[in-house]
């Protein structure tokens, strides 16, 4: 500290309380500056295959099994850097210390076991989470990052990802292929947990349905699980021509190449599982026109399911945390965002519909059936 900083922080009477109160504040910062280390501790575990390695084991693993089952070179080095990356990961819940009192000078046999949340980042686990996160750690969607400030400064319209990559996100997925199926196969992963809740939790949304489009349905794993579970209902998927390119239907499930804005099939219901969130209020409404004219009225079994999050700050300090990072996600990817109960009744409402009926059995997110 310099003589004027001194004199500075004296003359500002900066006393004791003051300085826990200032050394408080920078741990804040340092806290939410260093954030994005956490999401980087745990890409690494994945690409390390951390929770596979342990998984495999069978049992509770020591440091020095782990870091000798590692494809690392040096086992030195190793052995002090992923007892620090583990550290961090075990702190976070991903994985259990289970010799807690362990001397930490004796790290090679402290021994860890997976946790319900490292079990859904094992690779063969059919609801694993590694192709999403696969996605959301590419540099390619984290990159536009950097451009946020700029998008908010550029006066025209046109998004952070579209700054950062030269086009937006759907359009560059299509110039993509490699990128295009990874972002397929991470909504895919993410949709099979939401649709087998669904159908266990709230079968009755799709009771006596005939006829059903997934709309933005990706490569179809939403409607596959529902023309398994409901024979009787037929299911077409609707999403653009790359993503839907080679996916291959069954007796009861189509799939169609084109654009929602332009044509949507007629059916029973409509469902858009995390469609309205990756648009602007005016394409929302623009999108529920359209579907709304593809069904049948109310008293004739006409509606929408909409699957979603309903923001809500009431909720636990971290849920209401993941809601907001989730809203920043869309707001930097897509010009998209996640909405609050009134803002949903707000655009059904603009787009005609009549009621809805939020079924809040998904965690994060809701069933929304929202009537014409
Ligand atoms: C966030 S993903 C939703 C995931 C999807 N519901 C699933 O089950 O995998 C958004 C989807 O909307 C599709 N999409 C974007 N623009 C579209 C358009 N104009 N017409 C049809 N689908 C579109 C994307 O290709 C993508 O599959």
């Amino acid at each position: 500290m310099s003589k004027s900083d001194v004199e500075l922080l004296n003359k500002n009477n900066v006393g004791d309380e003051a300085h826990s109160e200032l050394l408080a504040a920078q741990a804040h910062i340092w806290n939410h500056a260093f954030s994005y280390i956490n999401s980087m501790s745990l890409k690494c575990a994945i690409q390390l295959g951390i929770p596979d390695i342990i998984h495999n084991h069978g049992r509770a693993m020591t440091l020095s099994d782990l870091v000798n089952a590692l494809p690392i070179d040096d086992k030195n080095k190793g052995l002090d850097c992923v007892y620090r990356l583990m550290r961090i990961l075990t702190h976070a819940g991903f994985f259990i210390k289970t010799n807690k009192d362990i001397n930490e000078l004796d790290q090679e046999n402290i021994s860890y076991m997976l946790t319900s949340t490292s079990r859904l980042l094992l690779k063969d686990e059919p609801l694993s989470m590694i192709p999403y996160l696969q996605a959301q750690f590419d540099p390619i969607l984290m990159g536009p990052w950097h451009y946020l400030s700029q998008w908010f400064q550029n006066g025209e319209s046109s998004t952070t990802f579209a700054i950062a990559h030269g086009k937006p996100f759907f359009e560059y997925l299509e110039k993509e292929p490699k990128l295009n199926r990874v972002f397929n196969e991470s909504m895919a992963s993410d949709a099979r947990l939401v649709i087998s809740t669904v159908i266990e939790n709230c079968k009755g949304v799709f009771e006596g349905l005939k006829s059903l489009v997934d709309l933005g349905g990706g490569t179809g794993t939403v409607a596959k699980f529902i023309a398994n579970a409901f024979p009787q209902i037929n299911c077409t998927v609707l999403d653009l021509p790359h993503v839907v390119e080679g996916c291959e239907g069954s007796k009861n499930l189509i799939y169609v190449g084109g654009d929602m804005f332009k044509f949507i099939p007629p059916a029973d219901v409509i469902l858009l599982e995390s469609i309205l969130h990756d648009w602007s209020d005016d394409y929302c409404i623009k999108i529920l026109k359209k579907c709304k004219e593809a069904i049948p009225s109310k008293e004739n079994g006409g509606k929408l399911i909409v699957i979603e999050i309903v923001m809500d700050h009431n909720r636990d300090h971290k849920s209401y945390e993941t809601q907001l990072f989730l809203d920043m996600l869309m707001m930097v990817g897509v010009n998209g965002k996640e909405r609050s109960q009134q803002e949903w009744a707000k655009i059904f409402s603009i787009a005609g519909f009549s009621d809805h009926n939020i079924i809040p059995i998904l965690g994060l997110r809701c069933v929304i059936e929202v009537y014409p």
